[in-house]
């Protein structure tokens, strides 16, 4: 049993006063003293008592004498006891002031759990988690020397290359892995391009509406965001022009354009191309989620045919989850040394075991099955909520399915009243990021962001359902009032 509540007798009288001994603590010392001290503290063992003989306690707790004699000595340095001249051990008269409470609304740091529509949620296959388990074990346990020290700050030298060998496969992206950096996720892999390649104050475009994770990262950078509008088409390139041709960079997520899911038509992919040429920025492709294509082979990256000026950013967030905290940058050859001072100046890389146990997935098949698994499971969720939708909210909403990825877009018609979509959303009890929180500057209707990965077919439903009623209910209450 690792804990045991323990009463402390005297031969004399029995003091009433339990304490516990976590027996989970290696050492027996550290039992004691643990239980006595927090018995101290929380003032169980009362200021002036004297405590038992070590050889007393030691024959009450069943533990070695000399533990008792460790943990008193250890209480004795703490000052949570005193020693008196031939006369025992007592818990000190005046304790010592406990260290000051941190005030409890920075503690109540609470993550509920997360329900339909959250975004960044991915169903996590146990199996695989046991097999990332044990191929980290396996490679703290073979860790060599070379894997135990700082090592090359782009990151592991087994993960990159199978990098490398995903991008060239799937993405059309062909590069030698001494371009690729791996990164903590995507807003960190942004934040060292920011840093390597752009100044404060430097003008960058920005899809509007846009990820608003991004959105936050580069304005703590300091650079100033030049919105530029999206249409079926992805960023209108002559918008952006317009408003400021000589930005230093786009941030641009032309596979799946989020939030509205439009893929980036080719015109429109050699126009940004075109213009970061003449311009001399440079384009951040995020591509966050093309592994999950439901319909056709997704449009090559960006950095697939215009390398030399595009830096790709990918994640493991949505392949796999985004607790994992694992990305990678593909950076043009010319650019890679800047890029590689500044992360050398920074963190280095994640933990090399994590990156190592992935490779060992990857180039063992297991991520690509895994992928093979989840897509139909994603692209059933995805249906599910849009039948619903349709089903439920009639004209209320317009739906924009994806043919890839783990969000879609609802959105109201216009003429909406204002604020209809918050009262929607709370009608619908639901949880969900809206479109005019992605968006910069406010136009056109309102709309909800809704990520289906990672819940149940009944929960997505039920909520699909509810957030229908509520768009018809909300939406017919307004046009009665007017
Ligand atoms: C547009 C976009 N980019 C990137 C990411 C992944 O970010 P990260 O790798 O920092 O978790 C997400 C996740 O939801 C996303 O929606």
């Amino acid at each position: 049993m690792p804990n045991r509540a323990t009463t402390l007798r005297r031969r004399d009288d029995v003091l009433a006063l339990p304490i516990r001994l976590d027996r989970a603590i290696r050492s027996q010392s550290q039992q004691v003293h643990s239980a006595l001290r927090a018995g101290i503290i929380d003032g169980l063992l009362a200021p002036g008592l004297r405590l038992p003989s070590t050889r007393a306690l030691a024959e009450q707790l069943g533990v070695r004498r000399n533990a008792i004699v460790a943990a008193y000595e250890a209480l004795l340095s703490d000052g949570l006891v005193e020693a008196r001249h031939g006369a025992g051990t007592y818990v000190a008269a005046e304790l010592p002031a406990p260290p000051a409470a941190a005030p409890m609304a920075e503690l109540d740091i609470r993550i509920p759990p997360r329900r339909p529509f959250a975004l960044g949620v991915t169903l996590v296959d146990p199996v695989l988690l046991k097999r990332l388990a044990a191929a980290s074990r396996r490679r703290i346990a073979q860790a060599v020397p070379d894997e135990l020290g700082y090592g090359d700050p782009r990151g592991s030298l087994h993960l990159r290359p199978q990098g490398a060998h995903y991008l060239a496969a799937n993405r059309g992206v062909r590069c030698d892995p001494s371009c690729i950096l791996i990164v903590s996720g995507t807003q960190h892999g942004l934040r060292l391009c920011i840093d390597a390649l752009l100044a404060p104050g430097d003008a960058v475009w920005f899809e509007d509406p846009g990820y608003f994770a991004s959105r936050h990262t580069l304005r703590a950078t300091g650079v100033t965001l030049v919105p530029v509008p999206v249409d079926g088409e992805g960023i209108v390139v002559t918008a952006g022009e317009k408003a400021d041709a000589a930005a230093k960079a786009a941030y641009v997520t032309p596979s799946h354009q989020f939030p509205t899911g439009v893929a980036m038509s080719m015109a429109r992919r050699i126009a940004l191309l075109d213009w970061a040429r003449r311009a001399g920025a440079y384009i951040f492709e995020d591509d966050y989620d093309s592994e999950y294509r439901f319909a056709g082979p997704p449009l090559t990256a960006l950095a697939g045919i215009g390398a030399e000026r595009v830096i790709y950013l990918g994640t493991f967030a949505k392949t796999l989850f985004a607790g994992l905290r694992l990305g990678y940058l593909v950076v043009p050859p010319a650019l890679v040394a800047r890029v590689v001072a500044a992360r050398a100046a920074q963190d280095r890389f994640p933990p090399v075991f994590m990156q190592d146990a992935l490779a060992e997935l990857m180039a063992d098949g297991v991520i690509s099955a895994h992928m093979r698994r989840m897509r139909p499971r994603y692209r059933q969720a995805r249906d599910v909520v849009a039948d619903a939708l349709a089903r439920y909210a009639g004209d209320s909403l317009h739906l924009a399915a994806p043919a890839q990825g783990l969000h879609l877009l609802a959105t109201l018609p216009h003429g909406a009243p204002k604020g209809a979509a918050k009262l929607i959303r709370e009608r619908a009890d639901i949880e969900c990021r809206l479109l005019s929180d992605a968006r910069i500057v406010q136009r056109g209707p309102d709309g909800f962001i809704l990520g289906y990965s990672g819940f149940a077919t009944h929960d997505l439903t039920g909520a699909a359902r509810r957030l229908g009623r509520a768009a018809q209910e909300i939406l017919s209450q307004a046009g009665r009032a007017r």
